[in-house]
């Protein structure tokens, strides 16, 4: 089956509950599912939403595929024919944060003195989960980082004279679920540090999942 083309743009904090309500904190309310630092100047939520896979292409060919597409099976509103009002098939949030746990990073990563940028919030629509939406996701915002602007005045990090961004090295961190580590890991992502941690959702209150640490020093090319 052909992989499903997305785009990813940035959203507003609130285009990511839909999703995080569904696939991540099932438990929780709706209106529990955003966080303190979700609303931070610093901090940047992308969408992915299923795109044409050229610029000309007729919607009738995203929906005349395989019978046994599960794009087919999915509603309207995830589609490109819903225009503005199209949802995302998958979310992610970035946040400007240390990296706690120091003393487990290799050197290698201490030694470039990285920008240090937590994910969170990864979610994919379920009926979509394993079809490479989530891995053309991490690739395409793996590439953005090194030069992705994360502070609201455009000021942190070096900047050209021009106001472009410097490409800078990026530790690219996150509390990964115990159960995704090998998914993590064919994407180039370490574990750093044994520590398996529970959490339970915004609130505190949501059903405990396992998680441990894990990331990847990014720089250009
Ligand atoms: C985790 C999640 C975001 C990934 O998105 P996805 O669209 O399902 O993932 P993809 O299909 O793009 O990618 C899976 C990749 O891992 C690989 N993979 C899957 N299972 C694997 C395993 N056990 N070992 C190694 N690689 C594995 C696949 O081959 C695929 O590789 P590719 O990117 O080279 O094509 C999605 O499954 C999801 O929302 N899960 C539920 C919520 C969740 O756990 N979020 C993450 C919290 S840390």
């Amino acid at each position: 089956m052909p992989k499903i083309p997305i785009r990813l743009q940035p959203i507003t904090a609130e285009a990511t509950v839909p999703l995080r309500h569904a696939i991540l904190w099932p438990d929780l309310p709706i209106d529990k599912q955003l966080m303190p630092l979700d609303t931070l100047p610093t901090t940047r939520h992308f969408g992915a939403f299923i795109a044409l896979s050229e610029p000309g292409e007729n919607i009738q060919e995203l929906q005349g595929r395989d019978p046994s597409d599960p794009v087919l099976a999915i509603d309207q509103d995830y589609l490109p024919q819903a225009g503005e009002c199209q949802l995302p098939v998958g979310v992610m949030t970035l946040c400007l944060e240390e990296f706690t746990n120091k003393g487990v990073l290799p050197t290698e990563i201490t030694a470039a003195g990285p920008t240090e940028i937590q994910l969170h919030k990864f979610a994919v629509l379920a009926a979509l989960q394993g079809l490479g939406i989530g891995g053309q996701m991490i690739r395409q915002v793996c590439q953005m980082l090194p030069t992705l602007d994360m502070d609201k005045a455009g000021s942190s990090g070096p900047s050209s004279e021009a106001g472009l961004k410097i490409p800078r090295p990026v530790l690219f961190h996150f509390h990964a679920r115990k159960s995704q580590r090998e998914v993590y890991m064919h994407w180039g992502f370490a574990t750093l540090g044994d520590d398996v941690f529970l959490k339970r959702g915004p609130t505190g209150t949501g059903n405990p999942v396992e998680y441990i640490r894990m990331g990847r020093l990014i720089t250009l090319g």
